[in-house]
């Protein structure tokens, strides 16, 4: 592999770091408070989080088509790893979207609830995370 494309691969895995503590702290945080105002400001936070997950992802893959003229040849427990996090993601930037464009009507246990996926859906996707590593 030449050095600009493990430059490449290193400069969108730093992107796709933050974005992963973003999705993960900024969900477990929100999850803790109560104060609404807060709440908002981290939504703001975590979609970005998850967009840019989409977006960095879809970067490394685009990388390797760049330089292979094909994707990466993965299969079994990396695709489904794979296919664990495009959920995650999908559906975490549902929810955020919905909860920065309806959240205020809601009821508190509506919002820990989306506060409670969201989490969930971030600590599952860091966890698939290892396994693409591996198995890819
Ligand atoms: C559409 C969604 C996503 C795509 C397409 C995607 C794709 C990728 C790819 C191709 C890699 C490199 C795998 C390798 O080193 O072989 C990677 C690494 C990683 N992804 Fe994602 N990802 C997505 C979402 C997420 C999310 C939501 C998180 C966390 C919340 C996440 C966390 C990570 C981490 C921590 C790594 C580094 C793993 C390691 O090297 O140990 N990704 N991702």
């Amino acid at each position: 592999m030449s050095a600009a494309q493990n430059l490449g691969y290193s400069a969108i895995q730093v992107v796709h770091n933050f974005g992963a503590v973003a999705t993960v702290a900024g969900s477990l945080i929100a999850s803790k408070l109560r104060d609404n105002a807060a709440r908002h400001r981290l939504a703001r936070l975590v979609l970005v989080g998850w967009l840019t997950q989409v977006a960095s992802g879809a970067t490394f893959g685009m990388v390797s088509y760049y330089y292979y003229h094909q994707f990466p040849d993965i299969s079994g427990i990396a695709i489904d790893a794979l296919a664990i996090k495009m959920v995650c993601a999908t559906l975490g930037v549902a929810l955020l979207t919905l909860y920065l464009w309806q959240g205020a009507h809601w009821s508190e246990r509506g919002k820990n609830k989306t506060w409670a996926s969201t989490s969930a859906l971030a600590i599952i996707a860091i966890s698939a995370a290892a396994f693409l590593r591996w198995f890819a």
